[in-house]
């Protein structure tokens, strides 16, 4: 089928790309190691601190998140350690396959892909590891196969309430930028990001931000590691460079998302995503579907992830919507595939975006012959705009 007019990438992620940071790479591509270099580099790695809300350093790595995520584990930890980890879904799975291949131990406390971590098991679990033997909690802040989103200030608590050394690494590659996240109030040790969500970006870059206490562990960390290492970044990241060659043209773009962010105010931002993600599940419950967070308190502001009824496909129904409007949903992933689709709301969006996106979920519905009530995309607009 041939479609005029624009995509709709309503993916939770690769987001769409606003047309000032396409405009900002659309440059020759500079001397790495010049003066010019120098600056721009040295700009987006202090203009990056606010976003994580952290006065340390922040890493950029060009890889996708999941070098983040190994970045992280090399960097502080030793073959054999053990780690404290939650089952939230497909990403905390993936995040604890890749600890056990480097030989990690990983406490893997079981979950039903409808929850975040609780608070309550890492208190549990980390009183009785009188021993100390646990070195890291690592949770996904935000899960973005299912829509649920931790309370990392919980968790601090938990770990704090313990009184255990452990450090707290926190995945928030579809968090930040689009769901409240404070590295240094909330004392992450390690905070992972990537560039295709919230930040507004191409895939192709990841981030590190570093505690000082994750620093220290840094140096008696013995996985090996070489090209994540933070020593070899962190010493020329210094003067503005990078140790190897760098992702010069996303970094362009890097600088004006994050100018964009900033004139937005990040505070507006997080306001935008909430009322975007509210508005989003009136339209969901008013289909008459079932929202796969099971707890309000942790819906996700960045996705919502949509049970299908019984006996239909979400992927059918992906594939109806895809021909007729020209519109990309997020998959049921591993063991949610065929039974949940994901509505993304994040990145550079709108209200007249989420107008767009709810209709064509709702005519799909209808087109697919999935029983669901009418109204949806009503009740979504009285959400975002309220009558007088
Ligand atoms: C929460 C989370 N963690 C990790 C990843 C892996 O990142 P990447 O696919 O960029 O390697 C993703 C990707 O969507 C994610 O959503």
């Amino acid at each position: 089928m041939i479609h005029s007019g624009r995509h709709f990438l309503q993916i939770p992620g690769p987001t769409n790309v606003p047309d000032r940071v396409l405009r900002a790479m659309h440059r020759a591509v500079m001397d790495h190691r010049g003066p010019e270099f120098a600056k721009l580099g040295a700009e987006v790695l202090e203009n990056l601190q606010p976003i994580f809300k952290t006065a340390g350093s922040v890493v950029i790595y060009p890889s996708s998140g999941t070098g983040a995520w190994e970045a992280a584990i090399v960097n502080t930890l030793s073959h054999g350690d053990r780690v404290l980890m939650f089952e939230t879904g497909h990403f905390s799975q993936l995040w604890r396959q890749l600890a056990e291949r480097f030989g990690i131990h990983v406490d893997y406390v079981p979950g039903n892909w409808r929850r975040g971590a609780p608070a309550a098991e890492v208190a549990a679990r980390l009183a009785s590891d009188d021993r100390h033997a646990i070195k890291a909690v690592m949770v996904v802040h935000n899960e973005t196969s299912t829509g649920v989103t931790t309370s990392i200030a919980e968790i601090r608590n938990a770990i704090d309430d313990a009184g255990h050394p452990a450090l707290l690494m926190v995945d928030t590659i579809s968090s930040l930028g689009s769901i409240d996240y404070r590295h240094d109030e909330w004392q992450v040790d390690v905070t992972v990001a990537g560039s295709q969500k919230g930040l507004m970006l191409p895939p192709g870059l990841s981030f590190n931000a570093i505690s000082e206490k994750a620093l220290a562990s840094n140096k008696t960390a013995k996985l090996p590691r070489s090209y994540w290492d933070w020593q070899e970044m962190l010493g020329p990241n210094r003067n503005g460079f990078f140790p190897y060659t760098p992702a010069t043209t996303l970094l362009y773009g890097l600088k004006e998302a994050l100018a964009m962010l900033q004139e937005e105010g990040l505070g507006n931002v997080f306001h935008r995503h909430n009322r975007h993600a509210e508005a989003t599940r009136a339209a969901v419950r008013a289909w008459g579907l079932e929202i796969v967070c099971e707890d309000p308190r942790e819906y996700s502001s960045s996705l919502t992830a949509v049970f299908m009824p019984e006996g239909h496909d979400a992927d059918r129904l992906r594939r109806i919507i895809l021909e007729n409007f020209d519109m990309s949903l997020g998959a049921g992933l591993s063991k949610l595939a065929g039974k949940v689709f994901r509505i993304g709301h994040l990145g550079s969006f709108n209200d007249l975006m989420l107008a767009g996106t709810l209709s064509g979920v709702e005519m799909g519905l209808g087109l697919a012959g999935v029983p669901y009530n009418a109204g949806g995309v009503t009740v979504a607009l009285q959400s975002l705009a309220p009558a007088k």
